[in-house]
């Protein structure tokens, strides 16, 4: 059978999860969500009251939700509360994250185990507690890696304006926890598939949010010479997450004006 093609990306009637939702990529990502008709449940560290308003500005439902992605019992909370107030659960998006640029030898345990757990296991474990509810009648996984996770980290230089924190590459936790995701991207595509569940990974390159702050890159040196902005990446997610990618699973899209092309 043909299915004709959409014509745009359309989540009318679907709930998204959005985790790191109260700012940058994330808040991008559940304002793009919401755009084409999503509701959208909203967590972060604090409940993200931002999001939130321009969500409901936006004319969406959004229930705004306050846990550690890498807290297993909170994310259970988390999942079971956005059944209960929005119906249903169609789209993920594991976005949270923490940076870390640190060298090998300076990476000290509390770093170490912080970006594993925010970024690894907080993936995983919102994917463990959404997918029992995804099976029920399909959806997709959009989760955020980085090019830091294909290339061994992005370089970035302090800014001029004296930025206390060290220019280098992003650190080797944060390297290795996004390549993990990836891996676990793939990983879950092979099991997803058969209940109609699609599993992906953006990798965005540097993008200018809160967490690029007080850093340097060398933009002028990409096919694209420019910094990418949250929407840059959202924009990918909504195609991800959309019926647009139908036949799409198991990818990593790289969003970055051609920085890995090197
Ligand atoms: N900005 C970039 O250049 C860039 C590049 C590649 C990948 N990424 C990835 O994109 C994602 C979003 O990054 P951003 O640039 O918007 O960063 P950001 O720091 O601006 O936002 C991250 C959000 O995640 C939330 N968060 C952090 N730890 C959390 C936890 N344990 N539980 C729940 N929420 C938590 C924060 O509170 C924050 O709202 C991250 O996974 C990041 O690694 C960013």
């Amino acid at each position: 059978m043909i299915t004709p093609p959409s014509r745009a990306a359309d989540l009318t009637g679907q709930v998204a999860l959005v985790t790191g939702a109260g700012r940058g990529i994330g808040h991008a990502v559940a304002l793009a969500l919401a755009a084409v008709g999503a509701d959208i449940a909203a967590l972060d560290l604090e409940p993200p009251a931002e999001t939130q308003r321009r969500v409901e500005r936006a004319g969406r439902r959004c229930l705004p939700l306050a846990a550690d992605v890498s807290d297993r019992a909170a994310v259970d909370v988390a999942v079971a509360e956005t059944l209960a107030r929005l119906g249903r659960l169609d789209i993920v998006v594991n976005n949270a994250g923490v940076a870390e640029r640190r060298s090998l030898e300076e990476l000290d345990d509390r770093t170490l185990g912080r970006a594993l757990d925010v970024i690894l296991r907080g993936t995983i474990l919102v994917s463990q507690a959404a997918y029992p509810h995804l099976k029920q009648r399909g959806g997709a996984i959009v989760n955020i890696s980085s090019v830091s996770g294909m290339a061994g980290g992005a370089v970035s230089r302090p800014d001029p304006s004296g930025a206390a924190a060290r220019g280098r590459r992003s650190g080797p936790a944060y390297a290795a926890a996004k390549g993990g995701v990836i891996a676990f991207t793939r990983w879950l595509a092979k099991d997803a598939g058969r209940y109609g569940i699609r599993v992906n990974t953006v990798a965005p390159g540097p993008v200018e949010t809160e967490m690029t702050r007080g850093f340097d890159y060398d933009v002028a040196a990409q096919p694209i010479a420019r910094i990418g902005q949250p929407g840059d990446i959202a924009q990918a997610v909504v195609y991800l997450a959309s019926s647009m990618a139908n036949f799409v699973t198991g990818q990593v899209l790289v969003v970055d004006g051609g920085v890995v092309l090197d």
